[in-house]
C-alpha cells in the first residue's frame, strides 16, 4: 500500500474572465464569473485521491475557514478518498481566497488572501506529526509560511521519506530548504525565479536543472507547458512530450501533474514513465474548466 502526504493550501477561487487583463487603474465588465474549489496544496492532494490506486492512503495537511467554502471543500475531498485527519477548520478564519483574472489569449494574473492558510505554522504542524510516520512521499507547494515549508520538508527528510517540492508560486529568495529537496517540479517561470536562467529551450532547462543539483536537488523536473515536462536524473535526461490536446482551461495542470507524478513514483514507476503517466492526467485537465473538478480519475486514463 502507498502513503502519499500532501502538505498546503486550499483557496477559494473566485475566477472571471476577460477579453484581456484589466490594465492597472481600469475597470472591465468580465465575461463570466465562477467561484471553484483550488489552492494548489488542495488540487495536488485530490488529483492524488483520484489517481492513486485503491489500496492507497492520501492524508492532506491544511488548514480552512468554518465558512461555506471550507464546509464544502471538506466534504468532496472525503468522498474523494482523501482522510480527515490533516484538515483542520480553524475558527474565526476564512478558508483562503484567489482572485483570478483569466484572459482570451489565456494570461492569468492571480491575487491571494491567505487567510487560514497562514494559520499553518510549523507548531501547528508539528499536531499532525503521526501522518508522517508512515508516509512514503511527502509532496509540498510555496503557498503556506515558509517556515512550515522548511520544518515539513526537514521532518519528512529526518524520518526518510521522499520529499518533493513544487516551487509554486514562484519565490526566488531563501534558498536553504532546498538541501531537503529530493525531486523538484518548477514550471519554466519557478524555474528562473530559483535559478535566474530564463528557460526558453531544453538546454536552459538542462543548465537550470544542474544549479539546482548543486543545491542538493536529486531529481529535477521542469514542467514546460504544452511541451511537456524535461527531466535530470541520475537515471533519465531529457523531455518527455506533453499529449497534444485542445487546451481551453490550464488552471491546475501544474498541480494535476504533480499529483499524478507522486502517484506514479508510489507505484515504482520510473521517474520517466511517472512523467509520462502526470503529462497524461494534466493533458486531460486542460481540456476542461475549472480547478478541482477538472483533475481526471484514474480510470479516465489510458491503461
Ligand atoms: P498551471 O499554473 O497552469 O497550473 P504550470 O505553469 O504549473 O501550470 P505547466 O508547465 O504549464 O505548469 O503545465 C504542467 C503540465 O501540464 C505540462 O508539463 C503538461 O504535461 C501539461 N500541459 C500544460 N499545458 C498543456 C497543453 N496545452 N497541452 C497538453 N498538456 C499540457
Ligand atoms: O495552481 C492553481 C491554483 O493556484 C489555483 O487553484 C489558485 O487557488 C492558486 O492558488
Amino acid at each position: 500500500m502507498s502513503h502519499i502526504l500532501v502538505i498546503g493550501s486550499a483557496n477559494a477561487d473566485h475566477v472571471m474572465n476577460f477579453e484581456y487583463l484589466p490594465a492597472p487603474g481600469q475597470t472591465l465588465m468580465s465575461r463570466s464569473y465562477r467561484l471553484e474549489h483550488g489552492g494548489k496544496g488542495a488540487n495536488q492532494a485530490v488529483a492524488c485521491a483520484r489517481l492513486c490506486q485503491a489500496d492507497s492512503r492520501v492524508d492532506f495537511i491544511c488548514h480552512l475557514g468554518q465558512d461555506s467554502a471550507g464546509n464544502e471543500m471538506r466534504t468532496n475531498w472525503l468522498k474523494d478518498g482523501i482522510k480527515a485527519d490533516g484538515i483542520t477548520q480553524v475558527a474565526n478564519m476564512s478558508t483562503g481566497t484567489a482572485m483570478i483574472f483569466v484572459a482570451d489569449n489565456g494570461e492569468n494574473s492571480i491575487g491571494i488572501a491567505a487567510g487560514a492558510n497562514a494559520h499553518l505554522t510549523p507548531l501547528e504542524l508539528d499536531k499532525h506529526y503521526a501522518l508522517f510516520a508512515n508516509a512514503q512521499f511527502m509532496l509540498i507547494q510555496l503557498e503556506t509560511p515558509m517556515d512550515t515549508v522548511s520544518h515539513a520538508l526537514q521532518t519528512a527528510k529526518r524520518l526518510g521519506i521522499t520529499t518533493v517540492l513544487n516551487p509554486a508560486p514562484a519565490v526566488s529568495s531563501q534558498l536553504d530548504y532546498l538541501k531537503w529537496v529530493d525531486i523538484i517540479t518548477p514550471n519554466e517561470t519557478e524555474a528562473e525565479a530559483l535559478t535566474g536562467i530564463e528557460v526558453n529551450s531544453e538546454e536552459d532547462a538542462n543548465l537550470a536543472a544542474q544549479l539546482l543539483h548543486q543545491q542538493g536537488v536529486t531529481t529535477v523536473v521542469i514542467t514546460l507547458g504544452s511541451k511537456g515536462a524535461f527531466i535530470s536524473s541520475a537515471g533519465f535526461t531529457g523531455l518527455i512530450p506533453a499529449l497534444e490536446v485542445q487546451a481551453i482551461d490550464t488552471v491546475a495542470a501544474g498541480d494535476t501533474f504533480n499529483g499524478a507524478l507522486v502517484v506514479g513514483l508510489s507505484e515504482g514507476m520510473s521517474i520517466a514513465a511517472a512523467v509520462g503517466f502526470a503529462n497524461a492526467a494534466s493533458a486531460i485537465t486542460v481540456t476542461r474548466d475549472g480547478a478541482q473538478r477538472a483533475i481526471p480519475y484514474r480510470h479516465e486514463l489510458p491503461r
